[in-house]
């Protein structure tokens, strides 16, 4: 009894389902087309129309099943949505010739879309498509310069156009109008982390029954609390975990003391020297991440046949995930991403991915619940390949023992000065050079480190964080100090693009 989005084909269409989620309602996503038995399937107690490229003055353009339209069921049209309801209720779409992008303001508004609003409402508009009448019995409730219907609302005070977009956080007070929307629609709030993980705790009891399941664990947040919600299902498993020597200090002991007093069934492996054999001589970091993948597959592959046989392999795939691996975020690849690729064909396994519909902070929230400690819940995000791909140039056991230290250090500090949340990352990268120093009276040749912060909302860009001077200068202090072996910390000011978060 959520929404259903129809998706006609925005670039936007997922931040609509994750306002609604923000907004406590549960969001299901089906092609803009979906026959009207599909969408009624949801049981939706409203529909949201998305934008799109297309015009709908084009013979051609995508259209939702009539019989929604006299379903009954409030509605929302966003951009093209709106133009779609505009168009098939009787309204006047008009090609206006020139495209409308980026910031406007409303001059004016009214009506139970925007109760509770006052002053200026900023709007993000993108379109060039305009509708110039609402269809008959509808009136305007909001208008621009350059468009005088950028809001319309039906008689029955359960349908509404928006020609701006309020999913982007560019449009103030976008979330209000959404739930001004939804109480309207009388759509109920009750999406919570409770709910959800009762939901996927019975999804996993019916799909898995007496079969086995086998998952990698990382040490992420996603794979851990995988394991914690297999546990707590019921379903027998074996969580793997590969410690491949290219973790962080502390990191494993922590994992394994959390998950097994949880009761998860844990492997560790220890495949140090393994990664560390394969990994001699390798500079290159696309080589170095594919000789990692390649490796973790071999080792995963031993335990899943020693231990097997099992019927699952269980993923913390989460819903960005899925929507980028569909395409529809036209994410490059631009470094090869660490997983059990490949595995599931060659071993015969079916794939368990319970998350798929989940946001990372759902995930978070569904973990405090399975009872995952907070240092393991909230912490900053670590590629697959671990810190191999934080030093340049060979892994080195005797490199990796520096960087450890000193990336403890750097996170120690981060903590006691209450900033380790206000970064989406910060880490020590190791350079490939040294550079000298004095130490007491004598010449002192030490690893160059570099300090790596950043804030971001979901990995794909990044800023570099601002951390205060003080605490820099603290930080630089503590490591040189402590890692001796360091002579030299810098500070990476890069914002991702151009460059990205990890150096390799
Ligand atoms: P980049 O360096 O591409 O990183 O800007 C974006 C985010 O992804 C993480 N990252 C990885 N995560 N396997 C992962 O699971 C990988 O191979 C990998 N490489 C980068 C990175 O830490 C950042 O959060």
């Amino acid at each position: 009894m959520g929404v259903v989005v129809l998706d006609f084909g925005s670039q936007y269409t997922h931040l609509i389902v994750r306002r609604l989620r923000e907004l406590g309602v549960s969001a299901t996503v089906l092609p803009g087309d979906s026959p009207w038995e599909e969408i009624g399937a949801q049981k939706p107690a409203a529909v949201i129309l998305s934008g799109g490229p297309a015009s709908v003055l084009d013979p051609d353009a995508p259209r939702p099943d009539p019989r929604l339209l006299s379903s009954g069921l409030p509605i929302l049209g966003i951009c093209y949505g709106m133009q779609l309801l505009a168009n098939l209720l009787g309204g006047e779409v008009i090609r206006s010739g020139r495209r409308e992008y980026g910031r406007s303001r409303l001059d004016w508004y009214e009506g139970p879309l925007f109760r509770g609003l006052a002053g200026e409402v900023e709007v993000w508009m993108s379109h060039s498509d305009a509708v110039v009448s609402p269809p008959p019995g509808w009136r305007a409730a909001a208008g621009t310069d350059d468009c005088p219907v950028a809001a319309m609302a039906a008689p029955d005070g359960k349908c509404f156009g928006v020609q701006f977009h309020p999913e982007v956080v560019h449009t103030s007070h976008g979330k209000e109008i959404l739930e001004n929307f939804l109480d309207l629609a009388g759509v109920p709030r009750d999406r919570n982390p409770e709910g959800i993980l009762a939901r996927l705790v019975a999804e996993v009891r019916e799909r898995v029954g007496k079969d086995r399941v086998l998952l990698g664990v990382s040490g992420g947040v996603d794979s851990c609390t995988l394991a914690l919600l297999l546990a707590a299902a019921g379903a027998e498993h074996l969580a793997v975990f590969v410690d491949h020597g290219l973790l962080r200090e502390g990191e494993r002991e922590e994992v394994e003391r959390a998950l097994r007093s949880l009761g998860v069934n844990l492997r560790v492996v220890d495949a140090k020297d393994r990664f560390l054999a394969v990994l001699q001589g390798v500079v290159d970091p696309e080589e170095k991440r594919r000789v990692i993948g390649r490796e973790f597959v071999r080792v995963f592959e031993e335990v899943a046949r020693e231990g097997g046989p099992f019927r699952y392999l269980a993923q913390g795939t989460l819903y960005p995930d899925v929507i980028e691996s569909a395409g529809s975020t036209g994410a490059a690849n631009i470094k090869s991403h660490h997983n059990v690729g490949g595995l599931p064909e060659r071993l015969g396994f079916e794939l368990l991915e319970p998350f798929r519909d989940l946001f990372k902070d759902e995930v978070r929230e569904v973990a405090r619940l399975l009872g995952l400690p907070e240092e393991l819940r909230l912490r900053h995000p670590f590629p697959g390949p671990g810190l191999a791909v934080r030093i340049v140039g060979e892994v080195t056991e005797d490199r990796l023992r520096v960087l450890r230290r000193a990336d403890a250090v750097l996170v120690r500090a981060l903590r006691e000065a209450g900033l380790y949340g206000e970064v989406w990352q910060a880490f020590c990268v190791l350079l490939p050079v040294r550079a000298v120093g004095v130490v007491g009276d004598r010449r002192h040749y030490g690893y160059v480190v570099a300090l790596r912060a950043v804030t971001s909302v979901d990995g794909m860009t990044a800023d570099w964080a601002r951390l205060p001077h003080e605490f820099l200068d603290e930080v630089a202090r503590r490591i040189t100090r402590q890692v001796p072996e360091v002579g030299r910390v810098v500070l990476d000011i890069t914002s991702k693009p151009p460059a990205t978060i990890e150096w390799e």
